[in-house]
């Protein structure tokens, strides 16, 4: 076992329909309930940390706890850097052993994503570590879609082709409709299926990601609802969307916010029932299960990559 890149795990998938999960990690409970899923459907898989997340648990303890999981379950994991937003934090996580980072350059202008990226690549990959950049903007909470907005954020196809090959990354972030978070869409759920099709004609050798593509599971929302949460109206990509951009050149599917209505609704339900309870364990553990349920069925039902280890 050890941290892997995902440079073999992308190829398998680029020629199957299915696509590897990649969750986001913040605590203990978190990486095991994942890992644990992982290990039961003998899934590849994917651990990422944002800088959140980092600032949050500390980067030691992070890259310990992932470690730890490592070597516990003795699975091969890619640890990656989640949103890179400059050069600096995407060298230290390199140093610090990660197997891949994301430069999110999304923001600048499009000479200056290739110029970061560039670097990045160039200083990752002379250390044997794998780069996705991201390009085009993921739609903001209820984003209209009108065809104008789509063509001002969405990934260029053109433009695709142009950054690959000046930049030479492993993998591409693209944007095609899918946005952070648990309100995704005010109307209908809406994908933007033509433009991935295009992109993958021109860049058909790079894995493609996707952000932003948690469904948002119902159980979990009116589970919060029902145990004194208020979250309404939030709407994720549905499941049966996230199939069909797997059977594409999606490789990587993101996934955050679906663990985070999981934990949170099973320890509001503790909590709710127990008011007595103080033991972190009888709610965090329960917590953890909830994780480990619903990434098994991601790894299933939705993202098809069961047993493709
Ligand atoms: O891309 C966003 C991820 O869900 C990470 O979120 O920056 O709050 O850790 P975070
Ligand atoms: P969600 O908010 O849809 O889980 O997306 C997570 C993500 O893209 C992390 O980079
Ligand atoms: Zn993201």
């Amino acid at each position: 076992m050890a941290f892997i890149t995902s440079k073999e795990m992308f190829e398998r998938a680029m020629n199957s329909d299915y696509a590897i999960g990649a969750f986001n990690v913040n605590d203990m409970e978190i990486v095991q309930g994942i890992v644990d899923a992982a290990k039961e459907e003998q899934a590849p898989l994917i651990l990422q940390v944002s800088a959140g997340a980092r600032e949050y648990a500390k980067p030691a303890y992070l890259l310990k706890l992932v470690e730890a999981a490592m070597l516990d379950s003795g699975l091969d994991i890619v640890l990656h850097l989640d949103h890179g937003a400059d050069f600096e934090i995407c060298k230290k996580c390199v140093d610090d052993g990660f197997t891949s980072v994301m430069i999110d350059g999304s923001k600048y202008p499009f000479e200056e994503n290739i110029r970061l990226t560039k670097q990045v690549v160039e200083y990752a990959h002379a250390h044997g570590v794998v780069v996705e950049a991201e390009l085009g903007k993921l739609a903001g909470v209820g984003d209209a879609v009108s065809v104008s907005e789509r063509d001002a954020k969405f990934t260029d196809p053109d433009q695709a082709a142009e950054f690959v090959e000046k930049t030479g990354v492993d993998s591409l972030a693209i944007a095609i409709g899918t946005s952070h978070g648990a309100y995704k869409f005010k109307g209908d759920p809406y994908l933007d299926f033509e433009r991935l099709a295009e992109i993958e004609k021109r860049i058909p050798k790079t894995p493609l990601v996707l952000h932003g593509a948690s469904s948002v599971l119902k159980e979990f929302v009116d589970m919060c609802n029902q145990y004194g949460g208020n979250i309404p109206g939030a709407q994720g990509v549905p499941e049966d969307m996230i199939r069909k951009a797997a059977a594409h050149h999606v490789c990587k599917v993101n996934i955050d916010t679906d663990l985070r209505l999981a934990m949170t609704a099973a320890i509001r339900k503790v909590l709710t029932e127990n008011p007595a309870e103080f033991d972190p364990r009888k709610y965090l553990g329960p917590g953890r299960a909830a994780i480990k349920g619903m990434v098994q069925h991601k790894i299933r039902n939705v993202l098809g990559c069961s047993g493709k280890r």
